[in-house]
This record gives structure tokens, C-alpha cells and sequence, in this order.
């Protein structure tokens, strides 16, 4: 028995433990957002966050996920999304759970990547060549990100007392 801390909730594993946690969260738990690609570690499909880092998940044993948070696109709350939406980036949309994870992640680390930055810390390959989308995403979110929240709404002042007619 293995407990793995998966999108915020304890999960009870009847596994062995060199299984990869690509295997578990597709097979055991039926979580089929992160995707199988090559299964070596080269193509990115199965990115998930490894206490916040960006990991891949068919070359990553289940057993050296004990005692870190674990999260997979089905539990991602992030701006990226909005910018994937906004820029229409997937085009079969094959690998794009695994690009989202990894612009998260990079973000999270580094708020203002430069094309070099995002070149260096996205490296999940897209068979459809989405990059240049998937950069402007990125740029957009980060500015978004940099904006300074909004102002609170002005508290409305109290009615001046009624004057007292005598
Ligand atoms: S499926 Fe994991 S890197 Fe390709
Ligand atoms: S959108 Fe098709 S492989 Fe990336």
C-alpha cells in the first residue's frame, strides 16, 4: 500500500511501486487528462507538478511521489488557461495538458520568461508545431499576471443625518 497525496486529497495505492505515476493516475484513477506520449521521458504528454515542479510522470516512479503534492490538469487553477483559451493555441489539443502544466509551473517560477526562458523550460513537443501560440500564451499570462490587482471599490459614504425641523 502506497498513500500519494493527488490533487489534494490522500489516495490509497494497491501498487507496486516502480509503477509510473503516468500509469496510476490514467489506469487506477481513471485520470485521463495527462497523456501518454512516448513513455520515456522525451515527449512531455505526461506532465504533471511535483510539489509545484514540472515532472514527467511515465518515467517517475509512484513510490518517490510519497510525501510531495502531486497535481494534474484536472485539478490546475491557473491564468495559463485563460491565455490558452484567449490565443486559441491547441490544434488536435494532443499534448496540450502536458504544455499547460509545464507554462504553469515555468511561470510560477519565473512571472516575466523571455522567449530563451520559455524555450528552456517548456521543452514538451507538440507534433502540430503550436509553439509560437503557445510562447504568445505565455507572454500574455505574465502580463496579466504583473498587473497590479484592481482597486477596491470606493466604500460609499454614509447619509448625513436628517436635520431635526423644530
Ligand atoms: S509520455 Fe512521458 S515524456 Fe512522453
Ligand atoms: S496540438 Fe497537436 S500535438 Fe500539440
Amino acid at each position: 500500500m502506497i498513500e500519494v497525496n493527488i490533487n489534494g486529497a490522500a489516495r490509497q495505492l494497491e501498487v507496486d511501486g516502480n509503477t509510473p505515476l503516468l500509469w496510476v493516475l490514467r489506469d487506477t484513477l481513471g485520470l485521463k487528462g495527462t497523456r501518454y506520449g512516448c513513455g520515456m521521458g522525451l515527449c512531455g504528454a505526461c506532465t504533471v507538478h511535483y510539489d509545484g515542479m514540472a515532472v514527467r510522470s511515465c518515467v517517475l516512479p509512484v513510490s518517490a511521489c510519497v510525501g510531495v503534492k502531486i497535481v494534474t490538469i484536472e485539478h490546475l487553477d491557473h491564468p495559463v488557461q485563460d491565455a490558452w483559451i484567449d490565443h486559441q493555441v491547441p490544434q488536435c489539443g494532443y499534448c496540450q495538458s502536458g504544455q499547460i502544466m509545464a507554462a504553469a509551473a515555468l511561470l510560477n517560477q519565473n512571472p516575466r520568461p523571455t522567449d530563451d526562458d520559455i524555450n528552456a523550460g517548456v521543452t514538451n513537443l507538440c507534433r502540430c508545431a503550436t509553439y509560437h501560440r503557445i510562447r504568445r500564451a505565455i507572454h500574455a499570462c505574465a502580463g496579466e499576471m504583473a498587473k497590479p490587482p484592481p482597486e477596491p471599490a470606493p466604500v460609499p459614504e454614509a447619509p448625513a443625518a436628517p436635520v431635526e425641523v423644530k
